[in-house]
């Protein structure tokens, strides 16, 4: 089956959908994303994706492309088209296309708007959630804004390969004071010895994540200890158990920091039993 992604206002076959190379999402990362779930050809927490993305775009100044109701009716018509049962939808938005200059270009410049979606490998997914999976910890060298979802993401990029080479599949960032901020594309989580949840409070250091947002409600309603406070590398080290959470991911379990294992070296029960509640405190749209 041809994909299909959305384009500026139109439908196209993937070898046809392309953008200016003016666009300034290409020239300088100047746009913002965001990542949603599907599940059943349905999508998973649509709304606190969109609120997410409209704050990206006002904090860049980036005008709405559309209204939400009509952003999401883009999103499900993308998903529909490209027969997505279990998989993501990916919305990006750029300031636009200018002649190449670093301040903003002419107030009347339309922003760029692109959706793709696919499947994901389900079963794989389930598959690794089982045998958990490995992270290494790398120096946080990214901007004061990580808040916000931009498209600029070379630290990222660069902690992601350095993990992949590592033979891990997630990098964590560890700020200037020795504590874990994030994941290169996931939150970062631990369980305490004695079975608190700890992960770091949303500030600007991290990106607030919806499956974090929503994960909090799975925590409450398992009753469940939790905190939001920065905890340091060598905590995780000692943690009993450790995930990572995304709207790809889920709750993915961590069994291995730095080539230590976690806990006993097995997915942990508390992640394993959040990942499995986790889609019934979840929206779907
Ligand atoms: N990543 N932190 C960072 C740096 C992220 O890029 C992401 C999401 C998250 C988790 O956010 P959420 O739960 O809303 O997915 C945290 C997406 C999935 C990506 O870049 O593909």
């Amino acid at each position: 089956m041809s994909r299909i992604a959305y384009v500026n206002g139109r439908y196209l076959p993937r070898q046809a959908a392309t953008v200016h190379i003016e666009d300034r999402g290409y020239q300088f990362s100047d746009g913002v994303y965001e990542v949603c779930e599907v599940r059943g050809g349905r999508l998973v927490d649509e709304r606190l994706h969109l609120a997410r993305l409209a704050r990206s775009l006002g904090e860049l100044r980036i005008a709405m492309p559309m209204t939400t109701a009509a952003l999401g009716a883009v999103l499900r018509e993308t998903v529909r088209r490209n027969r997505v049962r279990d998989g993501i939808v990916y919305l990006q938005i750029t300031r636009g296309v200018a002649r190449r200059d670093h301040a903003f270009p002419p107030a009347a410049t339309v922003p760029g708007m692109v959706v793709t979606a696919r499947n994901l490998d389900f079963a794989g997914n389930e598959k690794t959630a089982a045998d958990g999976i490995a992270v290494i910890t790398v120096p946080d060298n990214r901007w004061e804004r990580v808040d916000i979802k931009s498209v600029s993401l070379l630290p990222n990029v660069l902690a992601k390969q350095a993990a992949r080479e590592q033979g891990a599949k997630e990098a964590w960032f560890v700020d200037r004071t020795g504590h874990v901020t994030e994941g290169a594309s996931t939150n970062a989580w631990i369980v305490t010895r004695d079975g608190q949840l700890v992960t770091h409070p949303a500030d600007h250091g991290i990106l607030r994540g919806i499956t974090r947002t929503v994960l909090q409600d799975v925590i409450e309603a398992q009753g469940l200890d939790f905190a939001e406070r920065a905890f340091t590398v060598e905590e995780a080290y000692n943690a009993r158990e450790a995930f990572v959470t995304s709207a790809s991911l889920i709750v993915m379990p961590v069994v291995r920091i730095d080539g230590r294992p976690v806990g006993n070296g097995a997915p942990g029960l508390i992640a394993s039993a959040l990942r499995r509640d986790f889609h019934r405190h979840a929206e779907f749209s």
